[in-house]
C-alpha cells in the first residue's frame, strides 16, 4: 500500500512540474536566431529575413516579438522593417517557443538610394583582434558598412571569433579568403576544394550563415579554381597598397584620388595604418557624397547579377 502511495506521490509530483512550467516544452529547448541570408545589414525600407531554429521540442508556434516598435517591427514569418526613427540604433528582436527565448540585436542602417554615388569597401586577411575591432568602431561612427575577405585560420583564437561576429551581427558582410592565404594556382584542386570549404564550414558555425562571396589570396585564379570555389569571385578596382606602405596617409589619399561610383576598394584589416584611416577615409568619401555598401549590395542596387564562378572589379 505504503508503495501505491509514493508512486501515486511521485506521478503527482511530476504533474505539478509540468502544469507550473505552464507549457509543454521541456526545459531542455532552445532558441536560436540568425540571419537567414549572409548578406547582412538591416536598412530602413528594405524587408530583413530572420530565422528560428528550436531544439528540444517537436511544438514549433514561433511568436516573433520586437524589443522597441518604434525602431522596427517584426512579422510573424520573422520579417524585421525597420524605422527611420531607428537610424544608428540597435533594436532586439525575440523568438519565443512555449517558454523558450531566443534573440539576436540587429542595428539599423540608413536607406541606400540607388541613384546616388555608392561604394564598397573590402578588408582582407582578417581578423585580427585590435585592427579589426578599430574599422569596426569607425564603421559604426559613419554608419557605414563594408565586406571583410576571412582567413580562416584566424578564426582559432577566441578573441577573432568575438570580433568578427560583432562585425557580422552589425551588418557587415563576412566572406570567404580561404583557410590559410595560399596561391591557389599552385595547389591541387583537392586542396583548393579544402582551403574554401574549410572556411566556409567555420564561418557557418561561428555566423550560422554560410558566406556568398569569394576572393582568392593575392587575386591569383584560373578557370579551375573559380569553378571550385563555386561563388562569384570578388576582385578590386581601386588596390590602397596598404600592405606594402604601411601608412595612413597615403591609404586615405589613394582612395581620395582613385574612388568612383561603384568601386570596390582593396584594403587589409591586419594592419595598424589601414585602420588608422578608417575614419579618416569614411568621413572624406561621405563629404563627397559616397553611399557605403557591401559587395553584395553593390550589385543588388545597381542591379547587376553576381553569378557563380564568375569574376567581378567594379560596377560601372
Ligand atoms: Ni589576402
Amino acid at each position: 500500500m505504503k508503495k501505491i502511495l509514493k508512486l501515486f506521490i511521485l506521478f503527482f509530483s511530476i504533474e505539478m512540474l509540468f502544469c507550473c512550467s505552464g507549457s509543454k516544452t521541456s526545459a531542455a529547448t532552445k532558441v536560436t536566431v540568425t540571419r537567414k541570408e549572409a548578406t547582412a545589414p538591416v536598412r530602413v525600407g528594405t524587408d530583413f529575413a530572420l530565422r528560428a531554429k528550436v531544439t528540444g521540442t517537436k511544438e514549433k508556434p514561433i511568436r516573433w516579438v520586437s524589443r522597441n516598435e518604434k525602431y522596427a517591427i517584426v512579422s510573424k514569418k520573422g520579417i524585421v522593417r525597420a524605422k527611420r526613427a531607428g537610424i544608428g540604433k540597435t533594436v532586439r528582436i525575440v523568438a519565443a517557443c512555449g517558454n523558450a527565448k531566443g534573440g539576436i540585436t540587429l542595428t539599423i542602417l540608413p536607406k541606400i538610394n540607388p541613384k546616388k554615388k555608392m561604394i564598397a569597401l573590402t578588408y582582407d586577411d582578417g581578423p585580427r583582434y585590435s585592427s579589426t575591432r578599430k574599422i569596426l568602431r569607425a564603421l559604426k561612427q559613419e554608419k557605414a558598412v563594408a565586406t571583410f575577405f576571412t582567413v580562416g585560420s584566424n578564426t582559432a583564437s577566441a578573441k577573432n571569433r568575438k570580433i568578427l561576429k560583432q562585425s557580422f551581427d552589425y551588418g557587415n558582410e563576412i566572406a570567404n579568403h580561404t583557410q590559410s592565404h595560399k596561391n591557389l594556382t599552385r595547389i591541387t584542386s583537392a586542396e583548393v576544394r579544402r582551403e574554401i570549404r574549410t572556411t566556409d564550414r567555420r564561418l557557418q558555425k561561428l555566423l550560422g550563415v554560410k558566406p556568398t562571396l569569394f576572393r582568392p589570396p593575392y587575386g591569383a585564379m584560373s578557370a579551375v579554381t573559380r569553378k571550385i570555389s563555386a561563388k562569384p569571385n570578388i576582385m578590386w578596382s581601386v588596390d590602397t597598397l596598404d600592405w606594402k606602405t604601411r601608412n595612413a596617409n597615403s591609404t586615405y589619399r589613394c582612395i581620395m584620388r582613385n574612388a568612383k561610383d561603384g568601386s570596390i576598394v582593396l584594403m587589409h584589416d591586419i594592419h595598424d595604418a589601414t585602420a588608422n584611416a578608417a575614419l579618416r577615409m569614411l568621413k572624406g568619401l561621405k563629404k563627397k557624397g559616397y553611399q557605403f555598401v557591401t559587395v553584395d549590395e553593390l550589385y543588388r542596387y545597381k542591379r547587376k547579377k553576381l553569378h557563380v564562378a564568375g569574376s567581378y572589379f567594379c560596377v560601372k
